[in-house]
């Protein structure tokens, strides 16, 4: 990213958790009760969610003067309340399998903040929420609309969005409203289902998210570094658990020839379009206007409670692990509006390096 500028503090257990955001105009009117709807959509609910529940009250503690962005770095903090710092003294030198237990104990001598995770918590991704809704604020002032839904937990599949641009733009309107976010609601009574099967067997499902971008001008984005799937890319990657992303047909590509693959174009009242969008409106790294498309794959919650095999890292002693703590038997539901976030601070970027940051305004 070469416009907006962000980064993240705190750890799971400790004081708070915030982001610093830098590259935003001044005179932005920011809108909290929307920010605090996008955190919602965030926090743990019901039996397919760890039962850490916490406020999430964001905090503007800079960049911020009568409810308007000034320019200046912005810091939104959010305070811990709800932890439980002794389930995890007895594990502290066990590392959780598929956690960054093990690789944070290497990077940081030892001396990393363990207790839930410390920084590698998905409570990291909160403050990105925060963030993310100014961004969506400022893309929906200008046309550009975000959503994502769940495609696929375990083995179950929801239908793809839409190739038609107002049925997609009415489904990402649906979804604003969902917190299990599913275009076909009997697919989702499955997946929460399914969901709650593994946590009842001490275990945990992942799956994949779809994402889609409506309004996006044509020719936004840079031909290599900076090209929208490698700003996209850097930002989705850095979610916790997020283990593949691919920009429309993806690795569905494979299988096709280029007469199936390719996305014709044609003109409809005056106007340039693709008759198909397999490319997921990107040609070159380039917005081409028709929507952008991505997904992720998320990745099994690594904390679950049946018995595993793990070292003690002082002793190198063979353990069995049995993790105690509270956690998510699918993370899935909860970083969709991550993952929204995560893309509207990429296109607030793109769009920023295009037309200059007052476009913001
Ligand atoms: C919203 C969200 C919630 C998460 N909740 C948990 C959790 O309760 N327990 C857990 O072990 N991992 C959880 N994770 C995933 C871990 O943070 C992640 O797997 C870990 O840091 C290792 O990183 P990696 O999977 O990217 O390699 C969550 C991730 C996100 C995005």
């Amino acid at each position: 990213m070469n416009t907006i500028k962000i980064n993240l503090f705190g750890e799971s257990h400790g004081e708070a958790i915030g982001v610093l955001i830098d590259g935003l105009a001044p005179g932005i009117k920011i809108d909290l009760d929307f920010m605090r709807a996008q955190l919602d959509k965030r926090r743990a609910k019901g039996a397919i969610s760890t039962p850490r529940h916490e406020a999430d009250e964001p905090e503007l503690i800079s960049g911020f003067f009568n409810g308007h962005t000034t320019g200046t770095p912005l810091c939104i903090m959010i305070r811990n309340s709800a932890q439980h710092s002794g389930d995890y003294a007895a594990t502290k030198d066990i590392p959780r399998p598929a956690h960054a237990d093990y690789s944070a104990e290497k990077k940081y001598l030892g001396y990393q903040d363990y207790r839930g995770g410390g920084h590698f918590s998905g409570r990291l991704t909160a403050p990105l929420v925060a963030a993310g809704a100014i961004c969506m604020q400022i893309l929906a002032s200008k046309g550009i609309h975000i959503g994502s839904h769940i495609l696929q937990v375990a083995n179950i599949n929801d239908q793809a969005f839409s190739d038609d641009v107002s049925t997609l733009a009415a489904e990402i309107a649906a979804l604003d409203k969902l917190y299990f976010p599913v275009l076909n609601e009997a697919t989702g009574v499955a997946m929460v289902a399914a969901i709650e099967e593994a946590a009842k067997a001490q275990d945990s499902v992942g799956g994949i998210i779809e994402s889609a971008v409506i309004g996006l001008p044509a020719g936004i984005g840079e031909p290599f570094f900076d090209s929208v799937e490698s700003v996209l890319a850097k930002l989705l990657f850095s979610v916790p658990a997020v283990k593949g992303v691919e920009f429309g047909l993806g690795f569905g590509f494979a299988g096709l020839k280029g007469s199936e693959a390719n996305d014709p174009f044609i003109a409809e009242a005056g106007e340039i379009r693709t008759a198909t969008n397999n490319n997921g409106g990107l040609n070159g790294g380039i917005t081409n206007g028709m929507p952008l498309k991505l997904r992720t794959v998320i990745k099994p919650t690594p904390s679950i409670g049946q018995p595993q095999q793990s070292v003690n890292m002082k002793t190198a002693e063979p353990v069995q692990l049995s993790i105690k703590g509270r956690h998510d038997p699918a993370i899935i539901h909860r970083a969709r509006v991550v993952q929204d976030s995560m893309i509207a601070i990429g296109i607030v970027d793109l769009m920023t390096a295009r037309f200059g940051y007052l476009w913001q305004l």
